[in-house]
């Protein structure tokens, strides 16, 4: 049987998931997801951060398939969320003596989900774990995703394993390393899962980078998504862009119409920025498009327009999960403008300002709000000033 090899005697063992609908229950995997997990075999052998439960009868025969009769000594525990350790009291029932090696924040949550561990050994910052010929080491990363979360690197093949850090969304499709693949495809889909998992914590997101500069690395080896071992300074250079909220020159346009009226708004304000001379105009029905893309665009471009319908003296109800998030993750450094229709109550637009003003979020226009249809030229040269005007700000 033909196994995957990192680097001599390092194997990925990790599996891809097509079946489940939503990542964490909320966000689409039309791409799938894989979850990576990873064997040394040395005089001892150590298996990296287990997977998804579902998948537990494939996990368990390719680790068999590469240990061919050995047992595992170390089980390595980078993050406790349940889709890595949900098989973790399985793999103890499969191999009782192993040793389960975390923090001291890894057992606590471990324990909740999955009940007491016995044998279990707390590793501290830069401490490190000899296998024979390869040697572990541990780094915390606190918040990447999880306050557990630290990283593995492997000192003689200078592969650090970053858990949820450089993962992305989008099953491996037959490929496992980032030069067997149109890189373009996981960019989107790594941005998506960075966007909406770890943006929240891009602070010590950078953290986690400058720390792991301190190391020589060959080899990314994430728990979702590509191992990296031919474009490290791309990738490197992506999250850091990313950490820091560098935004790309672009307007993203977001609506929710009832009737199609602030679509139709939408659509004149689009003519504003993409007439202003932004190339990267993105619109999005919110009502059509899962939150998660429409996130990772935000994070993406500097230009944000939002457009609501009022509902009931307040907005467009499936509006109010998309800046539920903006204002949870707090996207920094936008250009940002409000527009929708009132319908016969109005109050769309009023709430998208209010919330606009809690997130601090930086308004380059005054609301426009469209009694009816935007068939007046007066709200359509409104309209498309919006757009103008946001997107000069870009611009600028
Ligand atoms: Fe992939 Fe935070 O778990």
């Amino acid at each position: 049987m033909q196994q995957i090899q990192l680097s001599e005697n390092i194997y990925y063992v990790g599996v891809n998931d097509r079946h489940t609908d939503l990542f964490e229950n909320h966000m689409e995997l039309p791409n799938g997801v894989s979850y990576n997990s990873y064997l040394i075999v040395d005089e001892k052998v150590a298996l990296i951060d287990p997977v998804e439960a579902n998948f537990l009868e494939e996990y368990l025969f390719k680790v068999k398939s590469v240990l061919q009769g050995r047992k595992v000594d170390y089980l390595i525990i980078n993050h406790d969320e349940p889709d890595h350790s949900s098989t973790v009291a399985a793999v103890l029932r499969e191999y009782p003596e192993v040793q389960v090696v975390g923090n001291a924040k890894t057992f606590a949550p471990l324990e909740a989900f999955y009940g007491p561990i016995e044998n279990k050994k707390i590793v501290a910052e830069g401490e490190t774990l000899s296998l024979g010929n390869h040697t572990l080491q541990f780094f915390m990363a606190p918040m990447v995703h999880w306050p557990e979360s630290m990283v593995t690197y492997e000192q003689s093949s200078k592969i650090v394993f970053s858990n949820d850090a450089f993962g992305g969304f989008g099953a491996l499709n037959g490929c496992i390393f980032d030069d067997q693949v149109n890189l373009a495809f996981y960019e989107g889909e790594m941005r998506r899962y960075y966007a909406n998992i770890v943006g929240k914590v891009a602070m010590q997101a950078l953290k986690a980078i400058e720390k792991l500069s301190t190391l020589e690395i060959k080899i990314i080896a994430p728990s979702h998504g590509l191992v990296w071992r031919s474009n490290l300074a791309w990738v490197i250079g992506k999250y850091t862009q990313w950490s820091k909220q560098e935004s790309e020159e672009g307007v993203v346009i977001v609506y929710g119409s009832m009737h199609g009226n602030t679509a139709r708004m939408a659509e004149i304000v689009a003519r504003g920025a993409a007439e202003a001379g932004i190339k990267e105009v993105k619109v999005y029905d919110v009502a059509k498009t899962e939150v998660s893309f429409i996130m990772s665009d935000i994070w993406k471009y500097k230009g944000v327009i939002i457009g609501a319908c009022a509902h009931y003296g307040s907005m467009f109800p499936n509006m109010t999960l998309l800046v539920h998030e903006i204002n949870e993750f707090k996207p920094k450094d936008k250009c940002y403008a409000t527009f929708g229709g009132m319908s016969w109550s109005g109050g769309g637009v009023k709430t998208l300002a209010k919330y606009a003003e809690e997130g601090k979020w930086n308004l380059v226009a005054d609301s426009v709000e469209v009694k009816g249809a935007p068939i007046r030229e007066e709200d359509w040269d409104k309209l498309y000033n919006l757009g103008k005007a946001v997107a000069e700000a870009v611009k600028r």
